[in-house]
């Protein structure tokens, strides 16, 4: 993958500094300084929990990172299982849930699996599969195994939900990025200030963008690079792999605010029930 291997196009800040490079689930306190306070895409999962849910019925959450969903999912009074391949971002899940006093809960169980090859303790009457986690999906063979397993497992009545955002158009037709968008984020549990910026390549053979991120807490000489990859699903083809895996799109939404869903749409949220 050709990526731009510039340092001097590096804002002034993050000059001349030492970076130790991660992929991104093996570094889940860096992952939360960019996400942990999003909150954008909860409440669609909110509502379809809400109407499918309710009882004591289980919700799966594929690829459930350190529980910024799960969590408060739980704590709004949901039965989940978390499933989370990634070990570093499952141990700081588990801790996450013992400060919260979910050890041993039987509200919160967590495993050590895929999106096809999970199996929960019951059949779950919703499996969530947020932000992004289906563009880890490598092939089509692989996004097809997943939605067939997530079909066979769900119960008869259950729904699929998952959102995600189209590809990135502009960086995969103009090539690879320098480093840029310096931007300024606060580490969720210090309260550190931290200075980010990224850069970005595409690899059209195997349809992977590749996103590297820098973090360094201000005043310090060593940072954190981070690398994610994703692979750049069109929408028409994660509608066309739901309905062949047996799914009927019941609801589907173009944006965080619940906007209806159109061709400019920013992200894709889509709620199916089994055919
Ligand atoms: C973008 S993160 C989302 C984490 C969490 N759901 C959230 O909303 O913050 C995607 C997660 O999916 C996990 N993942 C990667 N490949 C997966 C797969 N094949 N099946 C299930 N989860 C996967 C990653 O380890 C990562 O924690």
């Amino acid at each position: 993958m050709r990526m731009i291997d510039d340092e001097t196009a590096l804002p002034e800040a993050l000059l001349g500094k030492r970076w130790h490079e991660l992929d991104i689930y093996q570094a889940p306190e860096w992952y939360d300084v960019d996400y942990a306070g999003y909150r954008g895409e909860e409440a669609f999962y909110r509502l379809v929990l809400e109407r499918c849910a309710k009882g004591g019925r289980l919700v799966v959450e594929l690829g459930a990172g350190t529980g910024r969903l799960a969590l408060r999912f739980v704590a709004a009074g949901f039965r989940v299982h978390a499933v989370e391949p990634a070990p570093a971002m499952r141990a700081l899940l588990l801790e996450k849930a013992a400060a919260a006093g979910l050890a041993g809960s039987a509200s919160f169980t967590v495993e050590d699996a895929l999106a096809a090859t999970f199996a929960p303790p019951e059949r779950p009457s919703v499996v969530l599969f947020p932000f992004n986690g289906l563009l880890h999906l490598r092939t089509t063979e692989e996004l097809h195994a997943s939605f067939r397993h997530i079909r066979e497992t769900l119960a008869p009545d259950g729904r699929f939900a998952l959102d995600c955002t189209g590809p990135y158009w502009d960086a995969m037709l103009f090539g690879p990025t320098a480093w840029g968008r310096a931007d300024e984020r606060v580490h969720p549990a210090t309260g550190a200030k931290v200075l980010t910026c990224d850069r970005s390549g595409y690899d059209a053979t195997t349809r992977q963008m590749r996103i590297d991120i820098r973090y360094l807490i201000e005043g310090t000489d060593e940072g954190v690079q981070i690398e994610l990859r994703q692979t750049m699903w069109t929408w028409q083809q994660v509608l066309a792999a739901l309905n062949a895996c047996g799914f009927v799109v019941e609801q589907q939404l173009g944006d965080v605010d619940l906007a209806p869903f159109d061709e400019g749409s920013p992200r894709l949220l889509v709620c199916a029930a089994c055919r």
